[in-house]
């Protein structure tokens, strides 16, 4: 599965084509001194913009599968002179960061690639510290996307034939155990693909009362 999925996206690292689906990053509001995470962070733009924002007692992470991706936003950042931002390689499914690390968890147009999204969702709230935030932009299907294509690699790569509906997309943020969920921003339904998908952005946060987190 994910095989395809860096294939498609080593070819856009070096184009300047949006991959973006909503304004995620522009609704987090972070700190100075506070840790942020961008999931499936492509080129690095939105992790470059929150390192600047949390300045240098501050840290962010962007977390990517594809390598060219990585190598990327490595290098703008080593131009720029960027010095609290770190791009891991890393499965959504499987975040290559400690429990409690963030304050803000953001992604944009990724987490519909994810094939276990309750798992991604899991990884989130364990990531985030207590009372942290997170803030994603994605697409949800409108129609639960037909059988044949949900488990079509190509077609999960081209950002459309792994989108949910918006009551299990919901289900399984709520199922991490995240409150305060509200939406965003909520566009009109277009056709993607051989679906029809709606793109949104998402806030919660983990709750400041859980137990996981010292
Ligand atoms: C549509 S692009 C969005 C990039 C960036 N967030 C933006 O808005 O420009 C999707 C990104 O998610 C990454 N990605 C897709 N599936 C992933 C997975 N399972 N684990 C980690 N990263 C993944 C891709 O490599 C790609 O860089």
């Amino acid at each position: 599965m994910t095989q395809a999925i860096e294939t498609r996206y080593q070819e856009l690292a070096e184009s300047s084509c949006c991959l973006s689906c909503g304004t995620a990053v522009g609704h987090c509001r972070p700190e100075p001194g506070q840790v942020c995470v961008d999931l499936g962070s492509g080129r690095g733009t939105d992790v470059l913009r929150l390192a600047e924002q949390v300045g240098p007692t501050g840290h962010a992470y962007g977390l990517d599968i594809t390598e060219a991706m990585l190598d990327k936003a490595r290098k703008t950042a080593t131009k720029l002179g960027v010095e609290n931002a770190t791009f891991l390689r890393s499965e959504l499914e499987e975040l290559a960061l400690p429990d409690c690390t963030a304050d803000w968890v953001t992604s944009n147009c990724v987490l519909n690639h994810a094939a276990d999204k309750g798992r991604v969702w899991r990884e989130i709230a364990r990531i985030l510290k207590k009372g942290g935030q997170f803030v994603v932009s994605d697409i949800y299907a409108v129609e639960p996307v037909a059988a044949e294509y949900r488990d079509d690699p190509a077609a999960i790569a081209e950002c459309w034939a792994g989108a949910i509906t918006k009551d299990e997309y919901l289900l399984h943020v709520q199922r991490a155990g995240l409150v305060d969920v509200r939406i965003l921003e909520e566009g009109e339904p277009y056709a993607k693909g051989k679906a029809r998908v709606v793109s949104f952005t998402l806030a919660g946060r983990k709750t400041p009362g859980c137990c996981s987190c010292f």
